[in-house]
């Protein structure tokens, strides 16, 4: 039987030369203990279709060529060709992540709900808002999720706070490319966007690191979320890595206070076998710097991370044990310059007061690129945009904003600045917004619960010193993003329940009065004597 795999595997290895690319398939888990003493676990699943250019969207009218993969996920390729799409990111998430608790995560999408963004190259007979909302239709198909409402009234082109994390190709001497941007907040993640998520990869669920994805305990996590990115990267091809991300809580079941945690008490499964179809296949465990215990021995150890090469037929399991009970101590040296708390305020149903509270914990001053998206039927009055430092107005601290202001029923606003923070400082933020009266057909089914507004998104902007890299001409540095939490804004609403107690009362009433009426004209009366028998 393995004999027999071998061959069949040689023989795809053989077509994929007939086809002139070549495919490599790399999985990874990376498990990390937190600070607070969840576990915090990364699967990340790449795709390298070598040599191989995005499609050129001026050619989007002539035939495609033909579409041989072995390993690349084809119903995603399709997809990206169809659209001509060169560089997307797509997450959905459940829960909104701790920064203070937890550091910084290993993929850093992880805002609030879905949230999609794509670069995608201008100059094709489609017009670059039709291609994007065939592609939202098209990915909401895949993925079984709701982007389909990503429409026109939360699509945004933040340009200074998204850059492109590939290369943007350039056809023909222009590489004139452009940004959409959109978030759902209410869209939740669940086992209906993990199967299809699932069957993009060449081993499915069956064998390998993603046998581990068991949707009975990864949906239990305290934090998850999931994420497709594509992007192109010169001479190395179109790289696809689809990733997950889980933050497992080991002491919730743990009398004992225990930090304890395998795979097998992780997940609820251990590896059975490895996927014949990867080039490499790590697990990767970061040591922590007290007492521990792991097994088996990893295989390699650089620094502070040891490494599980389980390429080949074997299972495999992975446990780290602590001697002592675990005792959290909240410690405020995070790996996380800033936090940030946002809230909007305001008890009246016609305005309201946004503010954001942004915490610098480092001794270095700290400037940010600060990126709010929101719908129309939440306003900025931009004029009464404050920042308090000690309770003192500073000028300074704002700098840069650009502002697309928002189109009522159709456009969001694009609210994007750039914020210097004074060293251990606190910064308030605050500005006065109005809320909209939306028409009635424009209230979602459940309206008393409210609107769910996207997350603001804060970039550190680097400073020389912290980053040797060369700065690219017209572009700042830029940090990984913060995520605030979402809002759940609360606008005039309608009675909503009147008409209907209206409806179901004049309904009763008819089904009555039409049912006695019925039943009069149709029930036969005939006179029967007492001594004579009933006709049959
Ligand atoms: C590319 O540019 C050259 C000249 O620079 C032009 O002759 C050619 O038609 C262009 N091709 C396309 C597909 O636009
Ligand atoms: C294939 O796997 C090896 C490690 O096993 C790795 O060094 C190499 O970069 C991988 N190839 C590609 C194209 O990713
Ligand atoms: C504002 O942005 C432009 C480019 O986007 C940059 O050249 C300029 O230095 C920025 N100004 C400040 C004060 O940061
Ligand atoms: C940056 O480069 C300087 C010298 O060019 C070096 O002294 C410094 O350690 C480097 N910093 C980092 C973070 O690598």
């Amino acid at each position: 039987m393995r004999l027999a795999l071998c061959w069949f595997f040689l023989f795809l290895v053989g077509c994929s030369g007939v086809y002139g690319h070549e495919e490599y398939f790399n999985e990874n888990l990376k498990i990390s203990s937190l600070q607070d003493g969840r576990v915090s676990t990364t699967f990340s699943f790449e795709t390298i279709l070598k040599g191989v250019p995005p499609r050129d969207p001026r050619l989007l009218n002539a035939p495609d060529s033909s579409q041989h993969y072995i390993v690349f996920p084809l119903a995603l390729g399709q997809i990206l060709r169809e659209y001509a799409v060169t560089e997307l990111h797509l997450t959905l998430n459940a829960g909104s992540w701790n920064y203070e608790r937890w550091g910084y995560p290993e993929e850093s999408g992880v805002g609030t709900g879905a949230e999609l963004w794509a670069w995608m190259g201008a100059g094709a007979p489609m017009s670059i808002d039709d291609r994007w909302q065939g592609l939202r239709n098209a990915l909401a198909g895949l993925f079984c999720a709701s982007l389909g409402t990503l429409d026109e009234q939360r699509t945004t082109s933040p340009t200074h706070s998204y850059f492109p994390h590939g290369i943007l190709p350039s056809w023909n001497g222009s590489s004139a490319h452009e940004l959409r941007h959109g978030s759902m907040p209410s869209e939740h993640v669940c086992t209906e966007n993990l199967t299809p998520f699932l069957k993009l990869l060449p081993c499915k669920s069956l064998s390998g690191i993603a046998s581990l994805l068991n949707p009975h305990r990864i949906f239990d996590a305290d934090w998850h979320g999931l994420g497709i990115h594509v992007l192109w990267s010169g001479e190395s091809g179109i790289k696809v890595r689809l990733s997950f991300q889980g933050v497992m809580d080991p002491l919730r079941p743990s009398i004992s206070q225990k930090r304890d945690w395998s795979l097998e008490s992780l997940f609820g499964r251990s590896i059975e076998r490895s996927c014949p179809a990867a080039n490499s296949s790590n697990i990767y465990v970061t040591l922590p710097s007290e007492a521990y215990n792991i097994s088996p021995e990893p295989s390699k150890i650089v620094g502070q991370l040891a490494s599980y090469d389980i390429l080949g037929d074997k299972s495999f399991n992975v446990a780290m044990k602590w001697p002592r009970s675990f005792q959290y101590s909240p410690s405020y040296e995070t790996s996380v310059p800033i936090s940030v708390v946002r809230t909007l305020r305001g008890a009246t149903q016609a305005s309201g007061k946004l503010s954001l509270v942004i915490s610098n914990h480092r001794s270095t001053p700290q400037s940010l690129v600060y990126l709010e998206t929101m719908p129309w039927l939440v306003q900025f009055q931009l004029h009464t945009l404050h920042a308090r430092v000690d309770g003192r107005i500073r000028d300074d601290v704002i700098s840069n904003i650009s502002y697309m202001a928002p189109v009522p029923h159709s456009r969001p606003a694009t609210f994007q600045a750039e914020l210097r923070l004074a060293p251990r400082s606190v910064t308030h933020l605050t500005m006065d917004v109005d809320k909209a009266f939306l028409r009635y057909t424009e209230h979602p089914p459940d309206a008393q619960r409210g609107w769910d507004l996207p997350p603001a998104v804060l970039i550190p902007i680097l400073s020389d010193t912290e980053d040797n890299h060369t700065r690219s001409s017209n572009r700042q540095r830029l940090g990984q993003p913060i995520y605030t939490s979402t809002l759940l804004v609360d606008v005039a609403t309608p009675d909503f329940s009147m008409p209907y107690n209206v409806i179901i009362f004049t309904c009763s009433l008819i089904a009555f009065i039409f049912g006695s009426v019925f039943n009069l004209l149709t029930r036969k009366f005939v006179v029967i004597g007492p001594d004579q028998p009933p006709e049959k």
